[in-house]
């Protein structure tokens, strides 16, 4: 697609419309998109960022399409190859281009492209370029999600171009925010996947970006935001160390005992008013899992014992929990076992990145029945005392 968005500031990416999956990890329900923006002053011009290598012809043919005869630089505000994947074919097109980006990326850049030294210009943060009327200053935000990650802003026309910080896995013609309500959940899907383990950094950043004039964000995936107050108060949200008064069940069941114990948790949990978001492990998106796990007071991971352990699809999910870091306050285990195990300890072992508390678990031998459901009741009232005490009655 070529658009223009601001005077002299033109969209050259690409729309992956068909894609599924990203990192052979992440669902990607909307498909995603490479956003490159071709920025011209008077005397020089820019590309920032380039897209993913598998759809490098379809950003040469709308430079191609722009007449574009000479480019002075590629911005490089983040390696992953996503985006920088293109660059060579970039270089080829145009060798009299410079790489510019911050001393990290170029590393990084130089191992994964093998881009020659002498191809590059290195900045710092708070370095200027002037393209002519256009002046390209450079903020250096390491952690989101890479350590070399940098965001570009156009001084002149307030354009914060953020590659993946703010961005969503969202392919749409629409060039700018239409539908809110779509591009919330899936930047709300995005920030739970990649940015959730940096909740604290780029919660660092925002108030640096908070005392800049900003019109516009220009992320490299998804539609951008005319009104950046949508995406920064989201953001400001979903990286606070507020909770809700919520509850992730994610279960697995083999034989029906453990699908019991979930089945009257979540009963018990919804007749004292607590929200609860249910996830069959075998079956679930794991991105929606992440999405509920920005919010969440509290996980309870309900499993058999299956060879002294967790199911593994118990194990997996967790895993990624605790990878990703959520600003979850307590955790549950629920379990049941044929004769033994050590379930409980090998979840908190694997959830040990969790600044949570564990509560008491519940452990059943075989199937449940009046004790264990008292038990089970027991968790709902401690999980609703927890809850108050750390969100209050709202
Ligand atoms: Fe969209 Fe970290 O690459």
């Amino acid at each position: 697609m070529v658009v223009e968005i601001r005077r002299g500031v033109i969209y050259v990416g690409v729309q992956d419309w068909d894609r599924r999956l990203f990192d052979e990890l992440i669902p990607l329900p909307d498909g995603t998109s490479y956003n490159a923006y071709l920025v011209t002053g008077k005397e020089k011009t820019a590309l920032i960022d380039t897209v993913d290598p598998s759809r490098k012809d379809e950003l040469l043919d709308n430079l191609a399409e722009l007449g574009l005869e000479r480019l002075d630089y590629v911005i490089s505000n983040h390696a992953e190859p996503d985006h920088s994947g293109a660059i060579p074919d970039v270089l080829e097109a145009y060798p009299e281009a410079k790489v510019v980006t911050n001393a990290k990326c170029g590393e990084f850049l130089r191992d994964l492209l093998h881009i020659p030294e002498e191809k590059f210009i290195t900045v710092n943060d708070g370095d200027v370029l002037s393209l002519g009327g256009k002046t390209l200053e450079f903020i250096i935000a390491p952690w989101v999600h890479w350590p070399e990650t940098m965001l570009t802003y156009l001084r002149e026309d307030g354009v914060l171009f953020t590659c993946d910080l703010f961005g969503s896995h969202f392919a749409s013609s629409d060039i700018f925010v239409m539908d809110r309500c779509a591009v919330h959940i899936a930047a709300k899907r995005y920030y739970a996947e990649i940015m959730m383990p940096f909740r604290g950094l780029i919660r660092k950043h925002m108030e640096r970006l908070r005392g800049m004039d900003i019109n516009l964000i220009a992320p490299s995936h998804g539609p951008i935001y005319d009104e950046p107050e949508f995406i920064l108060n989201a953001y400001s949200d979903w990286t606070s160390d507020r909770v809700k008064n919520e509850v992730i069940v994610a279960f697995v069941s083999m034989h029906g005992s453990t699908r019991r114990m979930a089945e009257h948790l979540i009963a018990s949990l919804t007749e004292r008013g607590v929200g609860v978001r249910v996830f069959n492990l075998t079956q679930t998106d794991l991105g929606e899992l992440a999405m509920a796990l920005v919010d969440a007071a509290t996980i309870v991971m309900a499993t058999p014992t299956v060879l002294t352990g967790p199911h593994p699809t118990a194990v997996y999910a967790a895993y990624l929990i605790n990878a990703l870091r959520p600003k979850t306050k307590f955790v549950g285990v629920v379990t049941s076992y044929g004769w033994g195990g050590k379930t409980v300890d090998a979840l908190k072992g694997l959830l040990s990145n969790l600044r949570a508390e564990f509560l008491p678990p519940v452990v059943v031998r075989g199937h449940p029945e009046g004790d264990d459901f008292q038990a089970l009741e027991g968790l709902a009232e401690e999980i609703v005392k927890r809850h108050k005490e750390v969100i209050g009655n709202d």
